[in-house]
């Protein structure tokens, strides 16, 4: 041993101008550029510059709520990190896919695809997706436990694919016409509850062979499925204590599956709300708030507590907890309920509820100076509560060119960043074996 701390594995969000609901409406917010290569490759090239593992694109399938009161989600994940491998040479491009409303064959082959033209850095984040069936025929969401259960497959299958073409396939010797040896290149035959692929893949291995697995499972489920099959795992919880809790059991789910406990990197996911000062960034904190569409925020908290009817709730009161539904008939985000509801139980108010959901997503969110950021993420990394974090900006253009510019910069001096690439691919920036 050096001494020398470890580094954190950092993960940028790119999600539109920023996650935080009412952030567009800043003025620099950058919100008429939010569609346009040029904005998702500015922030990219920053991260690349503050030398982060990967940026990470989310992907939903529908409108969250009929009206269009926040900038609709994103555009399609893997279509923008394959135009940002062209503007990027180093950083990991992660995308996420759903397992619910795609098929293997065309999810292995998009990842392969970006991992050839990224030359390795593709990483995948796998969704169960929570809503959007609507927009897939007239079939109900599936249950909960089903759609892990075809996630399971789903991701053997995708494996197996990108294995089917051996190493050393490639033969590519022109006097003999032969490009690939065929006795190299294996059909996997999969037949399961779910799904059925004879494959093999029609593209050659890719540079990882897996791109990166990630995932963010809260529910026992979804950490089942974590411990199981990821190698990057989002965490999503309030506070040190519930960090650590979610850190030890996935790192001891995958110990009981006879994996390497650091062959799994959980990321804790923050939301830094940034200022000159301690009282600026509070102050930051409440103008954002102020930009809020409350009432679409309590549309989403609504969502998100099982489709219940909050209209006439007011935000100031605390929530009977008799309101929400039996968590047991909850089939679409068991977390993020989970979540909420103890926040309920813990006395919080209807309007903290939507300001944890309208600014992060139900992560945790950070305020402070450039100096308490760094701390808190300290904090976090030497509890053992995290192996890095994923940063989920409220603004891009304010928040997150400060993350990049002051308090990467300020980790990196503490020996908590990397200060430069040692590899080219994602899975050797996350210190990952090749599969
Ligand atoms: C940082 C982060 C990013 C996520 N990205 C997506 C996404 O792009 N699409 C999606 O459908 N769900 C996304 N999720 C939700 C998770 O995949 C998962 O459904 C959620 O954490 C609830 O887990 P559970 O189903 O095990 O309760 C994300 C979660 C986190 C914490």
């Amino acid at each position: 041993m050096t001494g020398k701390p470890r580094h954190m594995h950092l993960f940028l969000v790119i999600g539109n101008v920023g996650q935080h609901h009412g952030a567009w409406r800043e003025p620099d917010s950058g919100i008429e550029l939010a569609d346009s290569i040029d904005f998702h490759a500015e922030v990219a090239q920053r991260a690349e510059a503050a030398k982060l593992d990967a940026v990470f694109i989310a992907d939903h399938l529908a409108m969250l709520g009929r009206e269009a009161h926040a900038p609709a989600q994103h555009l399609e994940p893997v279509t923008v990190l394959s135009a940002l491998s062209m503007r990027t040479e180093s950083i990991g491009l992660v995308g996420s896919a759903s397992t619910t409303f795609n098929e293997p064959f065309n999810v292995a082959r998009q990842f392969a695809s970006l991992d050839h033209l990224s030359r390795g850095r593709a990483g995948w984040n796998i969704v169960t997706s929570a809503f959007g069936e609507e927009n897939f025929g007239s079939d109900p969401l599936p249950s909960h436990a089903s759609r892990y259960e075809r996630a399971g497959e789903f991701v053997e299958v995708t494996k197996a694919l990108w294995r089917s073409w051996d190493a050393d396939a490639l033969a590519v010797d022109r006097d003999s016409g032969v490009y690939a040896r065929s006795e190299r290149v294996h059909p996997i035959n999969f037949q399961g509850e779910h799904l059925t692929v004879s494959g093999p893949l029609n593209i050659p291995r890719p540079p990882q062979v897996h791109p990166v697995l990630v995932q963010a499972g809260t529910s026992a489920d979804g950490m089942a499925f974590a411990s199981r099959h990821a190698e990057v795992v989002f965490s999503a919880h309030q506070g040190l204590p519930m960090a650590k809790r979610y850190y030890d059991e996935i790192k001891n789910g995958a110990k009981r599956l006879g994996r390497d406990p650091d062959s799994i990197k959980v990321l804790f996911g923050l939301s830094p709300i940034l200022g000159d000062t301690q009282k600026d960034a509070e102050e930051r904190q409440r103008a954002l708030a102020g930009l809020l569409n409350i009432d679409y925020a309590k549309q989403l908290v609504a969502f998100q507590l099982g489709g219940i009817d909050l209209t006439n709730y007011d935000l100031d009161e605390k929530l009977p907890l008799d309101v929400l539904p039996d968590p047991t008939t909850i089939n679409r985000r068991q977390g993020r309920f989970d979540l909420y509801r103890q926040l309920i139980e813990d006395g919080e108010t209807l309007r903290r509820l939507t300001e944890v959901e309208a600014t992060a997503a139900g992560l945790q969110v950070a305020v402070g100076d450039v100096e308490r950021m760094a701390n808190e993420m300290i904090t976090y990394f030497e509890a053992a509560a995290a192996d890095g974090f994923i940063l989920i900006p409220p603004s891009q253009r304010v928040d997150g060119r400060r993350l990049l510019s002051e308090v990467i910069p300020l980790l990196q001096e503490r020996g908590y960043a990397r200060a430069t690439y040692q590899g080219t691919t994602l899975r050797e920036h996350l210190g990952l074996a090749r599969p």
